[in-house]
């Protein structure tokens, strides 16, 4: 097992994250489906990466498709592929992802947002290994090992009619469920400092470590955004550190400075509909009392830092700069990506909550993440 950490990069020496491995090498050299599920930033694409890598597949490619960042219209082509001529515009043939990923790994990830429709077909090359392309009625076979993921909840969205429950059953069978950092609290002191190491070696900067009182707020903070927060944090600190050992008052003002901007830039609504308004408000009122909330989990939990989203701050401030001059005009693309980045650290990067306080949908808001690149 240690062979397989060092050799892969995988950190963590909790019960959990042991587990997980033995289960990933027992499946891994088989050809089952295994759905993989955990809040964001846990590590799913990790675990799926492992899983290809470890399998008789491993040196043919792994094609990642996020179901949640393709617009409903052209999923399914994207998936099956098309023959010329199946809808306007489709001028030439075209295949889709299983065909290309033939011989080796699909990767399915937010595989709660395939459409309906879609997930039919899907569960069809589950179970037959056989798709039609778009405006074809031929049969094709693939050989592909399948890995699906998701942060949702798919047995809710299989009791609100968003889930088919045969697809749900099917995938369900290998299920590795990848627990939330704060649940594996043994593990983030060898995050930190391996992270730590990695990216001062990376940047040639000096490390020279945490203050034992640091790396205790580390272990105790509660990390929303689970592991890849965590990694930003520590990497801002570096930054902002350079070469100096890390204490608390660090963190602290850290997680300080990035509350204050946040509730600076709550989002202003105007020129709104009684309706929307009301929605609004109600939103803003649930927003504050979630504030409220974590607050005391933190006191609970000992201590009274906040926490914050380094690469956002970067982001933030990138598209902020320049509004000191009077005459400056924003371009609605920058104020677009700085309202995206205020509501993802508000909402502590849930894009459900996220999409409805922005009034998009939740697969627009995908796309713009990628758009901008805020997808980390
Ligand atoms: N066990 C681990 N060992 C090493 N790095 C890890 C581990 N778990 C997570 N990471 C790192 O944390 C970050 C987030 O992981 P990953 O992208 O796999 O999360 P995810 O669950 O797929 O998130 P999302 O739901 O947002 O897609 C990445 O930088 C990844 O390399
Ligand atoms: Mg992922």
């Amino acid at each position: 097992m240690e062979n397989i950490k060092n050799k892969y990069g995988i950190i963590g020496d909790s019960v959990e994250i042991n587990e997980i491995i033995s289960v990933v090498q027992q499946v891994a050299p088989t050809d089952i489906t295994v759905l993989i599920t955990g809040e964001s930033g846990t590590g799913k694409d990790v675990f799926a990466k492992l899983i290809h890598e470890l399998s008789r597949r491993g040196n043919r490619p792994m094609i990642s498709v996020n179901a949640g960042a393709i617009p409903e219209g052209i999923i399914e082509s994207e998936l099956f592929g098309h023959e010329r001529g199946a809808f306007t515009g489709a001028s030439d043939s075209r295949k889709g992802y299983f065909e290309l990923a033939d011989g080796g790994t699909i990767f399915l990830d937010e595989i709660g947002e395939l459409p309906l429709a879609t997930q039919v077909k899907f569960l069809r090359v589950l179970e037959t290994g056989e798709y039609m392309r778009v405006g074809s009625s031929i049969p094709r076979k693939v050989d592909v090992r399948i890995i699906a993921a998701t942060n949702k909840e798919l047995e809710t969205e299989v009791a609100q009619g968003r889930f088919r429950p045969d697809l749900y059953f099917r995938l369900r069978s290998i299920n590795i469920k990848i627990p939330p950092l704060r649940d594996r609290r043994e593990d983030i002191i060898e995050f930190a400092s391996e992270f730590a190491k990695q990216f001062s070696t990376k940047n040639k900067i000096h490390f020279e470590g945490f203050s034992p009182e640091a790396l205790n707020i580390l272990k105790n903070h509660f990390w929303p955004g689970n592991v890849r927060e965590l990694r930003n944090f520590i990497e801002s600190l570096i930054v902002i550190k350079s070469g100096k050992l890390i204490e608390t008052t660090d963190l602290k003002s850290l997680f300080k400075q990035n509350q204050e901007r946040m509730n600076r830039n709550l989002p202003v609504f105007t020129n709104k509909s009684p309706d929307q308004a009301e929605r609004e408000l109600i939103l803003r009122a649930l927003l504050e009392m979630k504030a409220d909330i974590n607050e005391m989990k933190n006191i609970l939990l000992g201590q009274n830092g906040t926490r914050v989203d380094p690469h956002y701050v970067e982001a933030y401030f990138d598209t902020a700069s320049n509004n000191e001059d009077n005459n400056y005009v924003e371009p609605v693309t920058k104020a677009e990506k700085r309202a995206i980045i205020s509501a993802l650290e508000r909402f502590k990067g849930n894009r459900r909550l996220a999409s409805h306080a922005l009034n998009i949908s939740e697969r627009t808001l995908y796309r713009k993440i990628k758009e901008y690149n805020l997808d980390m």
